[in-house]
C-alpha cells in the first residue's frame, strides 16, 4: 500500500459535521444533551464521510491553486473538468453524456431540493425505494409535496426491490418522479443491469421523471460493476444523474457536484434559477479534476482497505452476534445491519448505543425514511483499530443489556 488508511487523524476544531455536530443531527438536540461519555471519547460511525485523508493528489490540486492567489467569482468556462469527468466515466462505466448536459450545483442535496420543487407540481407525488436517504423525504417535504414509499424486500440483510409494489405506485397518476439510489444507500445494493432495466421500464412505462442519484457509484466492492442509469437509458430525456467525487475522495466540504440533466428545458430552468446564479468555488473545481485526473490509484488502494474491513465486520458479527442481520453491501462504506434480534425491545438504537457504548451511529426510520426500524448504518471509512474499538464496545453493551435484562 502506498496510502496509509490507518493514520488517525484529529479532526477536533476544524467545525466538521462529524465531531461537533452529531447532537443536532443524531438527536435533534442542543449543547445541553449529556451523555456518559465526552465528546472526545465516542467512537463516531455515523455521517458519511470518512476518518481518511483526502488523497495527496488533491490536497496538492488545492495547495497549487491556492499558489495562484486570487479566489474571485468563478465559472465553469473551459472543459478541462468535463473532459476529466467524462474519461472517467468512459473507463470506469462505458458511459458518457455530452458537456451541455452538465450542471453544478453546491452538492446532490441543494440539487434534489431544486429539482423537486422544478419536476413535480403542488398536488403530484414522488416515489422512491425505502429504506432511503433522509434527504429524499426532506427535499419533498421543503417543497411540500407527499413522497410515496415502495419498500424493498429483505432477505438475511440482501435487499431487493419489490416490483410489483414499485409498478402500483407508479401507476398513481400523482406520481411524477421517482427518485433512485444507484447504489441504495443505505442497503448498499448495487442494482444489476437486469434490475435497473425493470426499474427503469417502470419509470418509462408511467412517464416519470427518474432522478438517479449515483454518488455512491465508485465506492464498490472490488469485483462489483455499477451501472449507471444513463447507460441503461440511453435516449430517455427525463433522466437527472446526480454525481461526485465528493463521497470517493472525501470532500464533501467542498461543496460540488454534477447534475447531469438531458431535458434542455429543465437544464435551461435548472440553471436559471440556481440562487448562486452558476457561480463555483475555484479550489472545488479543481480538486475535483485532480480526482478524475490522478486518483484511480488510490481509490483502488481504498477499496481493497474497505473490503478488509466489511470482511472483519462480518466475521465479528457471525461470531460474536449471530443475531444481527447483515450481508456485506456491494457498495458504499456504510454497513446497514438489523439490531433488533441482539436488543429486543430497545426502539432507540442510536440513543442506546451512545449512552450505553460511546459510539455514534445512525439508523431507523426517523434518519431513513421508513422500513428501517430495527436497523443501524455504520460507517466503516475509517482505520480498522477504531472500528475494533467502536465493535467491542457495542459487543460490551448488548451484553450487559441482555444480562440486565435476563435475555
Ligand atoms: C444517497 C446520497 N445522496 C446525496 C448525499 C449528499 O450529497 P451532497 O453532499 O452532494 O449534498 C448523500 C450523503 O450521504 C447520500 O448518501
Amino acid at each position: 500500500m502506498t496510502y496509509d488508511f490507518d493514520e488517525i487523524i484529529d479532526r477536533r476544531g476544524t467545525n466538521a459535521l462529524n465531531t461537533d455536530g452529531f447532537r443536532g443531527y443524531i438527536f435533534h438536540a442542543g449543547p445541553e444533551k449529556v451523555f456518559p461519555f465526552k465528546d472526545e471519547e465516542f467512537v463516531r460511525m455515523w455521517v458519511a464521510d470518512m476518518e481518511f485523508a483526502t488523497p495527496p493528489e488533491i490536497c496538492q490540486a488545492i495547495k497549487d491553486r491556492v499558489d495562484r492567489r486570487i479566489f474571485g467569482y468563478t465559472m465553469m468556462y473551459d472543459s478541462a473538468y468535463y473532459q476529466a469527468l467524462s474519461r472517467w466515466c468512459r473507463d470506469r462505466y462505458g458511459w458518457d453524456f455530452p458537456e451541455e448536459q452538465l450542471c453544478f450545483s453546491p452538492g446532490i442535496i441543494p440539487a434534489l431540493y431544486q429539482l423537486v420543487e422544478d419536476l413535480v407540481g403542488k398536488d403530484e407525488k414522488v416515489l422512491t425505494m425505502t429504506p432511503a436517504y433522509g434527504y429524499f423525504l426532506h427535499a419533498c417535504e421543503y417543497n411540500d409535496i407527499e413522497l410515496v414509499e415502495s419498500k424493498l424486500h429483505q432477505n438475511s440483510g440482501f435487499f431487493t426491490v419489490d416490483f410489483d409494489d414499485l409498478e402500483e405506485k407508479a401507476s398513481d397518476p400523482k406520481v411524477k418522479l421517482m427518485i433512485l439510489c444507484n447504489p441504495h444507500n443505505p442497503s448498499g445494493r448495487v442494482w444489476t443491469e437486469e434490475e435497473l432495466r425493470k426499474i427503469c421500464d417502470v419509470a418509462v412505462r408511467h412517464d416519470l421523471w427518474l432522478i438517479s442519484d449515483e454518488i455512491h457509484c465508485d465506492l464498490v466492492r472490488r469485483g462489483i460493476r455499477h451501472t449507471p442509469t444513463g447507460k441503461v437509458l440511453p435516449d430517455y430525456q427525463k433522466l437527472v444523474t446526480c454525481m461526485s467525487a465528493s463521497k470517493t475522495f472525501n470532500m464533501a466540504g467542498l461543496m460540488f457536484s454534477d447534475i447531469i440533466i438531458r431535458d434542455p428545458h429543465e437544464r435551461r430552468h435548472f440553471r436559471g434559477r440556481d440562487k448562486i446564479a452558476g457561480m463555483l468555488n475555484p479550489l472545488s473545481i479543481d480538486a475535483h479534476k485532480a480526482a478524475y485526473e490522478k486518483c484511480g490509484d488510490w481509490l483502488e488502494q481504498l477499496k481493497s482497505y474497505l473490503d478488509a474491513n466489511f470482511a472483519y465486520l462480518d466475521s465479528f458479527l457471525k461470531e460474536k452476534l449471530p443475531e444481527a442481520v447483515f450481508s456485506v453491501p456491494e457498495a458504499t462504506y456504510l454497513a446497514w445491519v438489523n439490531m433488533s434480534g441482539c436488543l429486543p425491545g430497545v426502539e432507540d438504537l442510536p440513543g442506546f448505543f451512545a449512552n450505553e457504548a460511546g459510539v455514534l451511529l445512525e439508523g431507523g426510520d426517523s434518519l431513513f425514511v421508513g422500513n428501517a426500524q430495527g436497523w443501524i448504518r455504520l460507517n466503516l471509512a475509517m482505520p480498522r483499530s477504531i472500528i475494533e474499538t467502536g465493535l467491542n464496545r457495542m459487543y460490551d453493551s448488548i451484553q450487559k443489556y441482555r444480562k440486565e435484562h435476563k435475555i
